[in-house]
C-alpha cells in the first residue's frame, strides 16, 4: 500500500485546473474553467471546474469530484494508480507501506498489462542501444532515416531480436505472470500450444496513451521481404483499443493546446519527422481513416484539424470521404496537400525544417475551398459532371453542425463553382431534410436506451443538441435556460440585486421566440414591473397546459448528487452557489445566439435582395451584416468562444 503521508504529500500538491488541462483544454469562465464535458458527446459546454473548492463538475454526465477522481475517472486507474500518476507529476516521492509483492496479488489485470507493456517497452530500448544486433541494425536504421537521439528517447523507440523467443525468457526469468503476457499481445500461441514473440528482428514504436503509459506496439520490418507486412501492430487487448488511440498525441497534446491546431498524418515515421521539424503537434491516424471516437479525442485539445495529403491523386478523393468524418464532428478541417509521391516523413527531410514550415503556412487550405476547387477544375463545363460536383460538396457542407458555418460556405462554393446559392441551398436544405427523418425514424425505434432523465423537456433538448443545430434550436436552448433559471432563482441574492432582476435587465432587448418561453418570461417582466413579487406556483395553476407543463419540467431538479459523493465526502456545490456565472454566461449566451440567428435570417435576406437586384437593399442588410458579426465577436470573447472567419 501507498503510505497515507505520500497521499497526503500528493493531494498538498494538486492544482485541479493543471491537472485536468493536461487532458482537456479549459477556457476561463469567471472565477472558474469550463468545457466541453470530455465524458460525453456534447456541443454546448457543461464541464466546470471550480479551483476554489478543487473541484469539477460534470453536468452532462452527472461526474465530479475532486482531482483524484477526475484522473480515475478519466483515465479508468484505481484510486491508488491515480495517487501514483499525480505523484509522478508532482515529483512526490512514493513510499509503499508493505512489500510488493503483496501488492502485486492486489493488483488487477489491467494494472498487470500496464506493467508488462512498460517492461516491453524498457526492454525494447534497452536492446536498440545495447545489443549489436540492436545498435548494428534498428540504431543503424533509424540513424540513417534520419531520427536523431532525442527523437528517439522522446518516443521511446526500440528493437525487437531476431529469434522466437528472447522477449518471453526474460519475462520469465524476470517472474513475470506468463498467462498475462499472452494477454498482452506480445506472445503468440500457435496451434500446437507453443508460444512465441510476435515481434521479431523490427524496429519498435510504442502507442502510448494520454497519460503516458505504453498500450501497444507497431513494429517494423528491416529490408524488403515482400512476404513478410512492413509493419506488425499489437492486436487488441484489455488496455489497448486502436479505434481511440492516436499514434504521438501524449507527445502532442500540450503543443496542440498551445497552438490550437493538430495535424493529422498518416504513420509513425511522419510523426517523428514533423517533430524533428519542429512540428510537434501532430498526431497519425495509423495508416487508416479517423475514427469518431478519435475525432473526440482530437476535440479535447483543439476544435482544428489540419489534414497531410500524400500528393497521389487517387489517394486523394478517397481521402476524401475520411474528412467528412472530421467535419461532422464539428471541427475545422484544413488541409495541405504534398508534392506528388513525397509523405511528410520525406518531403519534411528533403527540404529541411525552415522550407517545411513554410510550406505548411503556405500551402494549408480550408478544406469546403479545396474540395470545391477540385471539383470545380475536374468537372469544367460538362453539367453532368457539375451536377455530381455540386452534391459531392454540398454533402459535406451539410456534416457540418453550426449553420453559421454552413451558411458561410455556401457563399464560397458558389463563388467557387459558379452556380448561384439558391441552388446549392435547395440542395442543402433537401440533405438536411432527409438527416432530420433518419433521426427521427431511427427514434423511434425500441433500441434507445431506457434514459437516466424522465425529463421529457430534458430528451428533447439532448436530440436537439445531437442532430445538426439551427441557430433556431440554439436560440430556444438558451431561452429555455434563463426561464429555468428565473423559475428556480428568482429570488436569490447575486450582489447587491435579485436574479429576477439581473436577468429582466439584461435582457431587455430580447425579445423570447419560443411562444411559451415568452409568456413565462413576460410574466415575471410584468410582475416585476408592478412592483410585485412574481412566482412559479402562480404560473402552474394559471397557466395554459403548455406553460404548466414547461414550469414544472424546469423546477424539476435537474441533476441529483449521488449519495457516493457525500459517503466519501466530496464536496458538490449546488447550482445555487454559482448562481452569479451561471445566469452571466446564460445572459450572454442567449444574446450571442440571437444575434447568430438574425445573422442567418439577414443572410437570406441579403441573398433574395441580390437576386431581386435590390442594391439598396442589398448594402443595408450588408451593413447590418457587419454590425451583427461585431456583436458576435464581442460577446464570443466575453463568452471565451472563438468564432471562425
Ligand atoms: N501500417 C500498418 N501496417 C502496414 C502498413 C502500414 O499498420 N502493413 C500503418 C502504420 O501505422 C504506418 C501507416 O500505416 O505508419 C502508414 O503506412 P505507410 O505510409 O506505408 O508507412 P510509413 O509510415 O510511411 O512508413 P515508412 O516511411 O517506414 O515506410
Ligand atoms: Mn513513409
Amino acid at each position: 500500500m501507498i503510505s497515507r503521508e505520500t497521499i497526503d504529500e500528493v493531494k498538498s500538491r494538486l492544482d485541479i485546473v493543471d491537472v485536468i488541462s493536461d487532458f482537456i483544454s479549459l477556457k476561463r469562465s469567471g472565477q472558474n474553467y469550463k468545457a466541453l464535458s470530455p465524458f460525453s458527446n456534447e456541443k454546448t459546454a457543461s464541464f466546470f471546474v471550480v479551483p476554489a473548492k478543487g473541484i469539477f463538475k460534470d453536468f452532462s454526465s452527472g461526474k465530479g469530484g475532486d482531482a483524484i477522481t477526475f484522473v480515475m475517472e478519466h483515465e479508468g486507474m484505481s484510486y491508488l494508480e491515480a495517487i501514483r500518476f499525480l505523484g509522478k507529476k508532482y515529483g512526490v516521492e512514493i513510499k509503499e507501506d508493505v512489500q510488493s509483492d503483496e501488492l502485486r496479488d492486489q493488483q488487477s489485470e489491467r494494472e498487470g498489462l500496464y506493467i508488462l507493456m512498460n517492461f516491453a517497452k524498457d526492454y525494447y530500448k534497452q536492446k536498440l542501444f545495447e545489443s549489436e544486433e540492436g545498435k548494428g541494425i534498428g540504431l543503424s536504421y533509424f540513424r540513417e532515416r534520419g531520427f536523431n537521439d532525442r527523437t528517439i528517447q522522446k518516443f521511446e523507440l526500440g528493437y525487437a531480436l531476431e529469434g522466437w523467443n528472447n522477449l518471453s525468457d526474460e519475462a520469465i526469468k524476470q517472474n513475470y505472470n506468463k498467462e498475462l503476457l499472452e494477454k498482452t499481445g506480445l506472445v503468440v500461441k500457435n496451434e500446437e500450444g507453443r508460444t512465441y514473440d510476435r515481434f521479431r528482428g523490427r524496429v519498435i514504436f510504442p502507442v502510448h496513451n494520454l497519460s503516458g503509459k505504453v498500450i501497444a506496439f507497431g513494429a517494423r520490418m528491416m529490408g524488403k521481404d515482400k512476404n513478410q507486412p512492413k509493419y506488425i501492430n499489437s492486436p487488441e487487448t484489455e488496455i489497448y483499443h486502436k479505434s481511440n488511440v492516436l499514434y504521438g498525441l501524449y507527445q502532442a497534446k500540450n503543443i496542440i493546446r498551445q497552438k490550437d491546431n493538430c495535424f493529422l498524418v498518416e504513420g509513425y515515421t511522419d510523426v517523428l519527422s514533423m517533430h524533428q521539424a519542429d512540428v510537434e503537434n501532430v498526431v497519425a491516424s495509423s495508416g487508416t481513416a479517423l475514427t469518431e471516437e478519435q475525432i473526440k479525442l482530437i476535440k479535447r485539445f483543439t476544435e482544428n484539424v489540419t489534414v497531410l495529403f500524400d500528393g497521389d491523386a487517387a489517394g486523394i478523393k478517397a481521402a476524401l470521404r475520411g474528412i467528412d468524418l472530421i467535419l461532422k464532428g464539428g471541427l475545422n478541417v484544413r488541409v495541405v496537400l504534398l508534392p506528388d509521391n513525397d509523405d511528410p516523413d520525406s518531403y519534411s527531410r528533403k527540404v529541411g525544417t525552415s522550407e517545411f514550415q513554410k510550406y505548411l503556412a503556405q500551402k494549408s487550405q480550408d478544406f469546403i475551398s479545396f474540395k470545391s476547387g477540385l471539383y470545380a477544375a475536374e468537372a469544367g463545363n460538362d453539367p453532368i459532371r457539375k451536377a455530381e460536383s455540386i452534391k459531392e460538396i454540398v454533402g459535406s457542407i451539410a456534416l457540418i453542425p453550426d449553420p453559421i458555418k454552413r451558411s458561410v460556405y455556401l457563399q464560397e462554393t458558389s463563388h467557387q463553382l459558379k452556380i448561384g446559392e439558391p441552388v446549392l441551398l435547395t440542395e442543402l436544405n433537401k440533405l438536411l431534410i432527409d438527416e432530420r427523418r433518419k433521426k427521427d425514424r431511427d427514434k423511434l425505434q425500441p433500441s434507445r436506451r431506457p434514459s437516466e432523465s424522465t425529463d421529457e423537456l430534458e430528451e428533447q433538448i439532448k436530440d436537439l443538441t445531437a442532430a445538426p443545430l439551427d441557430a433556431k434550436d440554439m436560440v430556444y436552448y438558451q431561452e429555455r435556460e434563463t426561464v429555468r433559471l428565473l423559475l428556480n432563482y428568482s429570488e436569490h441574492a447575486l450582489d447587491d440585486q435579485k436574479l429576477v432582476d439581473f436577468l429582466i435587465n439584461e435582457l431587455d432587448d430580447v425579445e423570447f421566440s419560443n411562444p411559451v418561453f415568452r409568456e413565462i418570461y413576460n410574466h415575471f417582466h410584468e410582475l416585476l414591473h408592478q412592483g410585485k413579487v412574481p412566482d412559479s406556483q402562480y404560473l402552474i395553476q394559471h397557466g395554459s397546459s403548455e406553460v404548466k407543463n414547461v414550469v414544472t419540467g424546469l423546477i424539476t431538479a435537474r441533476h441529483e448528487i449521488s449519495p457516493n459523493w457525500k459517503k466519501k465526502h466530496i464536496y458538490i456545490p449546488n447550482e445555487s452557489e454559482v448562481l452569479m456565472d451561471l445566469a452571466n454566461t446564460n445572459v450572454l449566451r442567449l444574446k450571442f445566439r440571437v444575434v447568430q440567428k438574425m445573422m442567418s435570417d439577414n443572410l437570406l435576406k441579403i441573398r433574395d435582395s441580390e437576386q431581386a437586384g435590390n442594391l439598396d437593399e442589398l448594402e443595408n442588410c450588408l451593413e447590418q451584416q457587419e454590425g451583427l458579426k461585431k456583436a458576435e465577436r464581442e460577446l464570443a470573447s466575453l463568452l471565451g468562444i472563438v468564432v471562425a472567419r
